[in-house]
Formats: structure tokens, sequence, C-alpha cells
């Protein structure tokens, strides 16, 4: 604890220094978290660490996240320094949509609006119409659709199905998935239920349709630690990463949380419940590159100009 401590007054006295400020995802480590909001920095779901990136004045962010949280700061403000903790944190999401076989998919359907969620390149956002975040994929889709449009959505297949469901769009689904959320079951959530009779059910829509169908809450990791605050109910159980419940207890003292079971053998599970990419941002890292200034993000300037046509699209939309 007192490495610790030493650690944290460091970071705190190089952020004021190099006046950086921490941009954090709630699935990031807890000490991450604390210090990015203490120091004036944010800690929040995709979307909004991509309007408070964009909007802070500031001309360094650091971005304890993923790649892809990295490269959304670059391309809204291009003339900022962005950094990461590790430039190799990833997604799954993204790797298993590269640029060339889902350029390859939006020409063999020219009638499609193209509809890509946040966690992709930015070569693959540079190839769509519209990006959208969990938080407000939903609202999106239903205006496109109200407008007649058939959409072509890449990568996350759950997502996509749930917004499909819910909207009634048409919509082309490219097969990706979340190796965090995937992971959840529905057969051994529903037992889960019946041991907690009174818990409510929070859950991501990256989780697989058996998941999502037994929610009480479907959202974005902001949008679920709302509703752990604002509903009337002492238990819950949450079908997210695990990183969320830091900030959960915060929001909600005194109510209790339990992440929802994943693979019925602990032993076959892959990643249970913790994003091992998010779990590469750590303090050791953060200060680093506070002290360095290396692990810099780049994006092709074409490319990222490009890109943002579809971001900027989604935050007027937002705003
Ligand atoms: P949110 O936009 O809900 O924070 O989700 C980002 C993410 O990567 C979830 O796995
Ligand atoms: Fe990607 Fe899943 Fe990790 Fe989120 S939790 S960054 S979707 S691999």
């Amino acid at each position: 604890p007192e490495e610790k401590i030493a650690l944290k007054n460091r970071i705190r006295a190089l952020l004021k220094e190099k006046q950086a400020v921490l941009v954090a995802h709630y699935y990031v480590d807890a000490d991450l978290q604390d210090l990015a909001e203490e120091t004036g920095g944010c800690v929040s779901d995709s979307l909004e660490m991509a309007r408070f990136g964009r909007d802070h004045a500031a001309k360094t962010l650091i971005v304890a996240g993923v790649k892809f949280m990295g490269e959304t700061a670059k391309i809204l403000s291009p003339e900022k320094t962005i950094l990461m903790p590790d430039l190799d944190a990833t997604c799954s999401l993204d790797l298993g949509c590269p640029v060339d076989e889902f350029a390859a998919f939006c020409d063999a359907h020219p009638d499609r609006t193209v509809v890509v969620y946040a966690n992709t390149s930015a070569a693959v956002k540079a190839r769509a119409d519209w990006m959208v975040t969990s938080s407000i994929g939903l609202d999106i889709v239903r205006h496109l659709h109200a407008q007649g449009k058939k959409i072509l959505w890449a990568p996350d297949k759950h997502l996509g199905s749930y917004i499909q469901k819910e909207t009634g769009a048409d919509m082309l689904l490219w097969q990706g998935s979340c190796l965090v959320h995937d992971e959840f079951k529905g057969v051994e959530l529903d037992v889960m239920k019946a041991e907690y009779p009174n818990a409510k059910v929070l859950v991501h829509p990256e989780s697989p349709a058996s998941v999502v169908v037994q929610a009480d809450v479907v959202g974005s990791t902001s949008q679920l630690i709302h509703a752990a605050q604002t509903m009337d109910a002492q238990e819950f159980i949450v079908a997210t990463d695990n990183g969320i419940l830091h900030k959960m207890q915060m929001a909600a003292p005194g109510k209790r949380f339990i992440v929802a079971p994943t693979a019925g053998n602990s032993a076959t599970c892959k990643s249970c419940a913790h994003c091992p990419w998010m779990a590469m941002n750590g303090l050791r890292n953060l200060l680093h590159v506070l002290e360095n200034g290396d692990h810099e993000i780049h994006v092709d300037p074409v490319v990222g100009q490009k890109a943002r046509v579809c971001i900027d699209r989604m935050l007027d939309f937002a705003a």
C-alpha cells in the first residue's frame, strides 16, 4: 500500500505539471478510475469518454481503456497528444473486424447504410456512415429505420441482434463478439436468479440473447450504473465486466452486487468477467507514460478525417 500511495502521488503531481488529463473507462483498475475523477478527468462509458476528450482544453489526454478509445480521442482532437498506458490493449471486436474483409462486406451491399460500433479500428470507421456506442445505438438505428434505411451492422452480433429485435430494422450483421460478455450464460443466470429472487438483473447488450432476455435493464456501462443507483432494489445481478462494480458500489453504497455467471466450470472460462485488455492499464504504466511521454496514439490523418464523419454524426445526434 505504501508503494501504491507513492505511485498515486507521483501521478497526481505529473498530471498537474504536464497539464494532462486522465480519461478512464469503468472497466479499468479502480485506482485509475479514482485518480481520473479526483484530478478533474473523467470516468465514464465510451460515448462520454469521446465527448469529454473532444471538449476538454488540455493539450494532452491520457486514455486509460483500450485502443479504439484512444483512436477516437485522436480522431476528434488531432491537435492533442493522446497517450495510453499500454498500446497493446485492444478489443476482440476490433480484432475480429479487419478492414479489408469489412470493406468487401460493405462493397457487396451498397444499398445498406453502414453502422459500426465504437469498438472498431479507425480504418473501419472511415468506411462507415455512422458510429454508435451501446448507449445510443438503439436510438440511432430506430431513427435510420424510420427513414426506411436498410442497415449493415458490425461487428458485435449480440448487440446487433438486440437492436434488430428492439427496432424491427432490416439489419445485416457481422458475426463478431466480445470475449468477456460472450461468456455470460443464460441457463446459469436463470439458476442464480432463483437463488436471489429479489435481485434485479443489469445486462450490457454485448451479452448473448439468452442473458439479455432475462434483464430488468439493458444498457451501456453508464446506464447500468445509473440503474443501480436509482432502482428500488437492494440486490443486483450484473452481466458486464466486473470492473464496473467499483463505481456501482460507490454510487449505491449498501446495495449488493453479484457478478452474473460465466461458464459453468470456471476452468474453461477464458476471461471470467474481466477484460484482459482493460486489465493492462495500471498505475505503473500510467506513471511511465507521464514520465516519458511515450505510448502515443497516432492515426493516419486521411483515415482520421474520414472516420471523424461517422463519429461526429453520432455526437451531433446525441447533442
Ligand atoms: P460502454 O460504451 O457501455 O462503456 O461499453 C464499452 C465496452 O467496451 C463494453 O465492453
Ligand atoms: Fe472489447 Fe469486450 Fe474488452 Fe469491451 S470488454 S474492450 S468489448 S473485449
